[in-house]
């Protein structure tokens, strides 16, 4: 994406409690993203953060990803999205692989949040395979979305420290604590424009 004159248009994919969707509705309504939330779209009728869509008055959208192919899903998810004019998606505990039919519809414009300092600890659970394996930092990265899981270039990252008494939930709650000021500011930084991806690198200019 570049620089916009208008408010760019987001779409957030969600499964679950939708809490980093609730930190990017806040900046957005609070100028801290010149950006509106356009769309909510999860795979779970049951996430608790279509509620919070709803409390915002931001429309949503559950699309089942049960009986479907991976493809056939993935074309579905780009037509709502491209028919409600969403330049930029970001996925905000979103529980499924994307296809290379998703990622190609949307090229440098998808965004993933993930809680652990990539590339350690890639996949489900970060926080507790950061505590098991006794690292003493750990942290949040914010990458753009490729079809290697976890493996896009790195946008924005935030270091946590681990602590002694920390178990796996307490860090947990640190880490997401650090999330919700991570991901609306590596938001901001896309929609602004003046960057450019070199390899695998995130360049500033
Ligand atoms: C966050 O920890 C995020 O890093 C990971 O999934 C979790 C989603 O939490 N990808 P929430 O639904 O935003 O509260």
């Amino acid at each position: 994406m570049t620089n916009a004159a208008s408010r760019p248009r987001l779409g957030v994919l969600i499964s679950g409690r939708g809490s980093n969707l609730q930190a990017i509705i806040d900046a957005s309504r609070s100028g801290g993203i010149a950006a509106e939330v356009a769309v909510v779209v999860s795979n779970n009728a049951d996430a608790y953060g279509l509620e919070r869509a709803k409390q915002a008055q931001i429309e949503t959208i559950v699309i089942d990803h049960r009986e479907k192919a991976r493809e056939a899903y993935d074309e579905e998810l780009v037509r709502e999205l491209k028919a409600r004019g969403v330049q930029l998606v970001c996925l905000a505990g979103f529980m499924r692989l994307l296809s290379p039919v998703f990622i190609n519809a949307f090229p440098n414009a998808i965004l993933n949040i993930h809680p652990s300092l990539l590339p350690a600890f890639p996949g489900t659970n970060a926080p507790y395979q950061a505590w098991e394996h006794g690292v003493k930092w750990t942290g949040a990265t914010v990458h753009l979305v490729t079809t290697e899981l976890d493996g896009g270039p790195i946008v924005a990252q935030e270091p946590v420290p681990v602590q002694d008494e920390d178990d796996a939930d307490t860090l947990a709650a640190r880490i997401l604590e650090k999330e919700h000021r991570l991901y609306p500011m590596a938001i901001q930084l896309l929609i602004h424009g003046g960057w450019r991806v070199e390899g695998r690198r995130v360049i500033r200019s």
